[in-house]
């Protein structure tokens, strides 16, 4: 028991939970994902499985993307990243659903599945079905020679080291990550982005593990937040574009470990529903980066505080307009408009991370939940 408990201490590296680990591990875990395929000196992009399956990806009508969890909810951010880059239609598709759905698939589709563990049970179904329609299917997974990494046509690994916490987090930014080198391979390739855009992806892409350390940093600010609304009975997360993935993220992410019901939004939704659960009581976190539709959540957030909520902004550093009308605002660095979920997803980690601490749950194993749901 003692030694056991050692070893844990020790896999812990310091911190006090294998989560808190794995969301300070993020800048290390991106670098290692594009070591060695992003060449940004040089304007390349080296990816194996894309390469040798380029025509695959050039011909194909449409991507379809196939995950459960946060990885579906990677898979929603790579729908904005491919269809803004590299022009190619994206669906995205609980694997779920999709398995059961008779689905309308041919040889001319490629499916991309995105798995942590490799071994979901429903997304491990999804991929078998694809094949079985003649689709090429690439996986994009964490676990080396897991069974989804092994059932796929080719695949992507992200590099992202093993991931303890029930809670995905250095997972997702790495799976983000490898969607986006995928994104901009096939926008180079297919001609959608001209050679300079290309290169400043390239360098902006190569900035990023230094401004996740940044977003780290304001890890003190953070927790002063949560303990302001670690009571909320419920919170709502909204975002628009590339970042309204990023709120269902960060929603559920604070559902899964600390057990508050929380909903994430498109903020223009808002309107349609809502917008009627708002007042004193409820925490709103907004998304409101100065790339993506900035006036437009600025004006959403009025709507919130004409009502009486209570918002907590994600901003960009130095940001004054959102400020001025924000109960609380969380920084972070600025960056080009496609990587910015990369960023916005810190704050709402860590966020969830303190807010479950606060609430003594259990953060790492958080009740009814598994790490990898292998049964249907
Ligand atoms: C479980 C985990 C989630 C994960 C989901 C999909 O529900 O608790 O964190 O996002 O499965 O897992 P996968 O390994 O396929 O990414």
């Amino acid at each position: 028991q003692e030694l056991k408990f050692n070893l844990e201490q020790i896999e812990k590296g310091g911190y006090e939970h294998f989560m808190l680990k794995e969301i300070h591990e993020q800048p290390n875990a991106i670098r290692d994902t594009y070591r060695g395929r992003l060449l940004a000196k040089e304007g390349i992009i080296r990816m194996a499985g894309i390469d040798d399956n380029i025509e695959k990806f050039l011909n194909a009508n449409r991507i379809i993307i196939v995950a459960c969890g946060t990885s579906w909810h990677a898979g929603l951010v790579a729908e904005y990243i491919f269809e803004d880059l590299a022009r190619i239609p994206v669906e995205v598709e609980y694997a779920s659903e999709f398995r059961y759905r008779n689905p309308v698939i041919t040889e001319k589709d490629v499916v991309i599945a995105i798995s942590q563990s490799g071994e979901t049970a429903d997304t491990l179904a999804a991929i078998k079905l694809a094949k079985s329609k003649g689709a090429f299917v690439f996986g994009v997974c964490n676990v080396v020679g897991s069974t989804i990494a092994r059932e796929t046509n080719a695949g992507a690994y992200t590099h992202a080291g093993p991931e303890i916490g029930v809670a995905s987090t250095k997972a997702f930014t790495t799976q983000i990550t490898v969607l986006t080198l995928i994104a901009l391979k096939l926008a180079k390739a297919n001609g959608s982005m001209s050679n300079s855009v290309f290169h400043h992806h390239l360098q902006e892409l190569e900035l990023i593990p230094e401004k996740v350390k940044e977003a780290l940093k304001a890890d003190e600010h953070i927790k002063k937040v949560a303990e302001i609304y670690k009571d909320a009975k419920n919170c709502l997360y909204l975002g628009r574009g590339y970042n309204f993935p990023v709120a269902l993220e960060g929603a559920l992410k604070l559902k899964e470990i600390s057990y508050i019901h929380a909903e994430g939004y498109p903020a223009a939704e808002m309107k349609h529903g809502p917008i009627a659960l708002i007042d004193e009581q409820m925490p709103v976190f907004v998304i409101a980066t100065k790339k993506g539709h900035y006036e437009k959540v600025v004006s959403n957030i009025q709507e919130i505080k004409s009502r009486s909520g209570k918002i907590i902004g994600i901003v960009t550093t130095g940001d004054v307009d959102v400020k001025n009308v924000a109960d609380h605002v969380i920084e972070v660095p600025e960056t080009i408009e496609s990587l910015t979920p990369l960023l916005t997803t810190i704050p709402l980690q860590l966020l969830s991370y303190h807010i479950a601490v606060m609430l003594e749950k259990n953060v790492d194993q958080p009740r009814n939940l598994a790490k990898s749901v292998t049964v249907e």
